[in-house]
């Protein structure tokens, strides 16, 4: 994405931001829609439409864990293993969701690249618990195996969204 786009997305929400610096975050997410993930040239052209170094840009996106600077799936389904979660049968959903798709039970990308599978914390959606999100998308819970699976097969055979908002 170019410096110019993200300035695009930017300057209208500027003055919401009281600090410069508290726009670099919005900016990360902003460019990580167009590919679900980083590049090295994104994090420059977020330095750019932002004012920031390179360096400092890229240490604000290695801090979250919902900005990728890794290739992802062309969707991310967070699968909530905190307390509430996994009294509620979470391992049980988050394993059946990583052999659905192939991937080891700590979570990956599936082959296709078509889904990553990975643990959140607190999603807070306890009360809903067993619970996952799919990309920045509404929770969705209680789950059972069977119906997080039926899930994913809804997520690969829908359409790629036109921006992957994580
Ligand atoms: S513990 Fe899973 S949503 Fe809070």
């Amino acid at each position: 994405m170019t410096a110019d786009e993200i300035r695009g997305h930017i300057d209208p929400i500027r003055h919401e931001y009281g600090d410069g610096k508290s726009l670099i975050l919005p900016a990360l997410k902003f460019a990580q829609t167009e590919k679900g993930h980083l590049t090295r040239e994104d994090l420059e052209a977020v330095a750019e439409a932002t004012g920031y170094s390179p360096a400092y840009v890229e240490s604000v996106a290695s801090f979250y864990d919902r900005i990728y600077l890794r290739p992802t799936g062309e969707r991310v389904v967070s699968v909530c293993v905190t307390l509430s979660c996994m009294l509620r049968g979470a391992d049980e959903l988050f394993e059946h969701l990583c052999d659905h798709e192939g991937v080891s039970h700590h979570g990956g990308t599936s082959e296709d690249g078509a889904i990553t599978i990975q643990e959140a914390q607190c999603l807070g959606y306890c009360d809903r618990a067993p619970c996952v999100q799919v990309d920045a998308e509404e929770t969705q819970g209680p789950l059972s195996p069977a119906d997080g699976a039926a899930l994913l097969d809804q997520l690969r055979s829908s359409p790629r969204p036109e921006r992957l908002w994580r």
